[in-house]
């Protein structure tokens, strides 16, 4: 094995003309009868490249088209760059720095580029690296020379940089209003189910009855808190780097503000060499995103529990759901369960970017271009996360029957007997505590709940307690109870789902 290992590496060594002192020539005899990728030192037959190679004899080796272009993938910012390169040539016309009739020209040739791409009519060249170039380009094709002097008192540095915040500010409001929805489906069902009674959880151990309303709006707070946290960072993203250039700045008379207005920017960037060497705005929105995702992986969880067999506390709909090929009864959550496992590609973009970036040098440096490829991964999969995850809420149907049974059994108005002795008999909250212990492991030894517990059994533990104990050991009367602020009773939850609606679902 060890050796087969070896000559592999010594054939795509030799492959790669590396150099390889230790190989021996055998290596590049066998390469001579074992077919292997084309010689990735040939150069193209194409001269060096047309945007940038005036100081280039030769054009670039496959192998160095191959991880240089990025167009496979930042194609998908054509309409921000268009957008940009428009604002752009209006700016320099505006300031004397190019003609009018050149910026006339150079914008009605972009809308031209613009239609040309959305038809599917456009080809996108590696050789052009990106989607700056592929653009700028065509656009030379289209009207000739006046193209030329788009790129006046710019870079790609600043274009890139301009490109991703637009993107993503348009994506995060994407994900706002998807989010909204979310919320709104969860708050219906909590204004459907306020009163439903069920056992609220810690350690996934029945603790006290809780209503299902009120288990909805859990998610909806933290919903809101996600919201919250990816406006921040569309408000710090806000700003324009268009004009700082490759990093210094220019010496064109520019007018940086009026880009960034015609943009929908707050304000320019105002240092040019952190305008093209941040990308703490992607770091920044990965971070969010993952919290997000990791939010609704813990619901995805829940709904599997709740879908399963043995809970049986909802029913999903066919729509969120497959069906086995094997096992005809089976309906499983397969929504849920790819929702659940989301934050590992989401996680692992931001884990890609803080990497990608750590120890990086001021300014721009090509490993940036790293960070396009992760981030559309984890927008794209988020916002598939949040669809999936307010659909399934909108159809699922909880089985109100079911929640309520859950709670027989796991004594979980232990705590309303503990506070009934407090409340009634005076008994220090600890002493309580102990009582109904004691009454929890009567009624345990006798397998029945505290609630068909006799009376004269309470009394051998604590010789005062009445008959009025009954009134607190049902689950209703419990959550009915908890009418502190953020509590379970069903009015509580009523009018907290009409404040959430207040503050999350109107403008
Ligand atoms: N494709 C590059 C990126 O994605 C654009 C910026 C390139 N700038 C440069 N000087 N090569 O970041």
């Amino acid at each position: 094995m060890a050796v087969r290992q070896n000559r592999l590496l010594r054939l795509a060594t030799a492959a790669l003309h590396l150099d390889s002192p230790g190989a021996p020539d055998r290596a590049f005899t066998e390469l001579e009868k074992v077919p292997v990728m084309s010689n990735p030192s040939d150069t193209k037959e194409a001269a060096a490249n047309a945007m940038w190679g005036g100081r280039f004899a030769a054009g670039p080796a496959e192998i160095m088209e191959q991880i240089n272009a990025s167009i496979d993938f930042d194609k998908r910012l054509y309409a921000q760059d268009i957008q940009g390169s428009k604002a752009h040539a209006a700016m320099l016309a505006a300031q004397g720095i190019v003609s009018q009739d050149d910026a006339d020209a150079i914008a009605a040739g972009l809308d031209k580029v613009l239609a040309e791409i959305e038809a599917g009519e456009f080809s996108f060249s590696r050789a052009l690296e990106d989607i700056h170039m592929n653009v700028e380009a065509r656009l030379r094709e289209l009207i000739g020379d006046p193209a030329g002097r788009l790129h006046t008192a710019r870079s790609r540095n600043d274009q890139v940089a301009t490109d991703v915040r637009l993107w993503l500010r348009d994506r995060i409001d994407h994900l706002d209003a998807r989010l909204a929805v979310l919320q709104e489906a969860l708050i219906s069902q909590a204004e459907q189910h306020a009163d439903a009674v069920m056992p609220g959880y810690t350690h996934l151990q029945a603790a006290q009855p809780v209503t299902f309303g009120h288990h909805m709006l859990a998610y909806v707070e933290m919903i809101g808190r996600d919201r919250g946290r990816l406006m921040d960072c569309r408000k710090r993203l806000n700003e324009c780097p268009l004009g700082a250039a490759a990093l210094a700045g220019t010496s064109f008379p520019i007018d940086r503000h009026a880009t960034a207005a015609a943009l929908g920017f707050d304000r320019p960037t105002a240092n040019s060499m952190d305008s093209v060497g941040a990308r703490d705005f992607i770091m920044e929105f990965l971070s969010a995103a993952s919290i997000l995702a990791v939010h609704l992986s813990r619901f995805s969880e829940e709904i599997v529990i709740w879908a399963s067999d043995r809970f049986a506390f909802i029913d999903l709909s066919d729509a969120f759901t497959t069906g086995s090929s094997i096992m005809p009864q089976k309906k499983n959550p397969d929504a849920a369960e790819l929702v659940r496992a989301k934050p590992g590609r989401i996680i692992g973009a931001l884990v890609a970017l803080l990497t990608v970036m750590k120890g990086l040098p001021m300014t721009f440096c090509k490993d940036m271009q790293e960070d396009k490829e992760p981030l559309f991964d984890a927008v794209d999969n988020l916002e598939l996360a949040v669809d999936a995850t307010a659909g399934m809420v909108f159809d699922m149907k909880p089985r109100r029957d079911k929640l309520k049974d859950a709670l027989a059994g796991g004594f979980p108005t232990a705590t309303d007997l503990a506070d009934w002795l407090v409340r009634v008999l005076n008994m220090p909250f600890r002493d309580a505590h102990h009582v109904t212990g004691s009454i929890v492991a009567m009624a345990e030894k006798k397998g029945v709940d505290i609630a068909d517990l006799p009376l004269e059994d309470m009394q051998t533990v604590a010789p005062a307690i009445t008959g009025d104990i009954y009134s607190v050991l049902t689950a209703e009367a419990s959550v009915a109870s908890r009418t502190s602020y953020g509590g379970t009773a069903p009015e509580t939850v009523r009018a907290a789902a009409a404040d959430a609606r207040r503050r999350f679902l109107t403008e």
